[in-house]
């Protein structure tokens, strides 16, 4: 220990995580693990703020879990556990949203996107509040550093705001997080739309990469991907933005910069080049495929990975929740 803490969340929204997730957060979670002090939560009660099925969100929660590891995500490098097993989140965050003002939480792009999309009178007021709930899962563990994505910046900043706002308020309790932007690899848009963000939420199955598609599917969905017209293979994200974001994920994948791959390609046209991107993706996604599916075949051994992540992550959330009750003027818990 004694190295910067980091921690961040990934909502279990789907049977399985994508390209996109895979380079933009899961990839870099699992090497963040090797020189952070790492806490990786999924967030089962964000995913709770839109409407959602019980049984299928009780599945995603360990399916998700289950990809992680499988990415690997290590139990002994790094403490993952499911959000509703810690109940000190619900309970800093009911402390934090009496901090936050109306017309602040309001002003989060994020809520606005989502609530204009299923008319404002369908959302609901935990969608409203999920800004405060992550500003809590961050506080509770004294974060450094939060490893997220670009569209993650504004609730980061409410993060801090909040952190600051107690401490100034009621004494100094929360280190202020600093947010660590995963590398721009995040871009990977939509293999049949490609200047679209590839997204669970907007993008139709064949424009989606699976990181548990089979590899035949994998290899089917590359090939198939749109590409732009011409025949070079060349970046150029206005004229060519089908045949970038291949390169792209070509180069976040084999650590090669574009320009040399797009070199190497150069006269020998888009089949070669995606079918050899096909066989990249496939046999980089096979081995987590596989392992995630070990996992999910003993589901108490995965419940017992959880089970006891939670009770690690509790030791610290519950030394944070002790000391903002004395701060806040509540008494201890019974
Ligand atoms: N809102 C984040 C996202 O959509 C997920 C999240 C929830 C999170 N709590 C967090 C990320 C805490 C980092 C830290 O990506």
């Amino acid at each position: 220990m004694g190295s910067r803490r980091v921690f961040s969340g990934i909502q279990p929204t789907a049977d399985s995580f994508h390209l996109g997730n895979y380079l933009g957060a899961v990839r870099q979670w699992v090497d963040l693990q090797e020189s952070r002090d790492a806490i990786y939560c999924v967030v089962n009660m964000h995913a709770m703020t839109v409407p959602y099925d019980p049984l299928t969100l009780r599945r995603r929660t360990r399916v998700a879990a289950a990809q992680l590891l499988g990415a690997g995500l290590d139990p002994e490098r790094c403490i993952l556990f499911a959000q509703s097993q810690v109940p000190e989140h619900a309970q800093l965050s009911w402390v934090l949203g009496c901090l936050t003002g109306f017309g602040e939480a309001n002003r989060m792009t994020q809520f606005k996107d989502k609530s204009a999309r299923g008319g404002s009178e369908q959302a609901s007021v935990g969608l409203f509040t999920y800004p405060i709930l992550q500003a809590a899962d961050i506080l509770l563990y004294q974060a450094d550093e939060v490893p997220v994505g670009e569209d993650q910046r504004q609730h980061l900043e409410l993060s801090r705001t909040l952190a600051q706002r107690f401490n100034h308020r009621f004494g100094q309790t929360f280190v202020v997080p600093a947010p660590y932007i995963l590398s721009a690899v995040s871009k990977i848009t939509d293999l049949q739309d490609p200047t679209a963000k590839m997204s669970k939420s907007s993008s139709p199955p064949q424009g989606i990469v699976d990181l548990l598609d089979e590899p035949d599917v994998i290899r089917r969905k590359i090939a198939r991907a749109v590409t732009d017209a011409g025949t070079e293979v060349r970046a150029d994200e206005d004229a060519k933005p089908g045949v970038t974001n291949l390169l792209r994920i070509y180069s976040a994948l084999s650590g090669s910069p574009v320009e040399e791959i797009a070199a190497s390609y150069a006269t020998s046209g888009y089949g070669t080049f995606k079918k050899d991107l096909g066989e990249l993706v496939a046999d980089t996604f096979a081995p987590i495929r596989e392992r995630t599916a070990k996992y999910l075949a003993d589901p108490d051994a995965l419940d017992a990975v959880l089970m006891d992540g939670a009770r690690r992550a509790r030791q610290i959330s519950r030394e944070t929740m002790a000391v903002v009750r004395a701060r806040c003027g509540l008494p201890p818990v019974a």
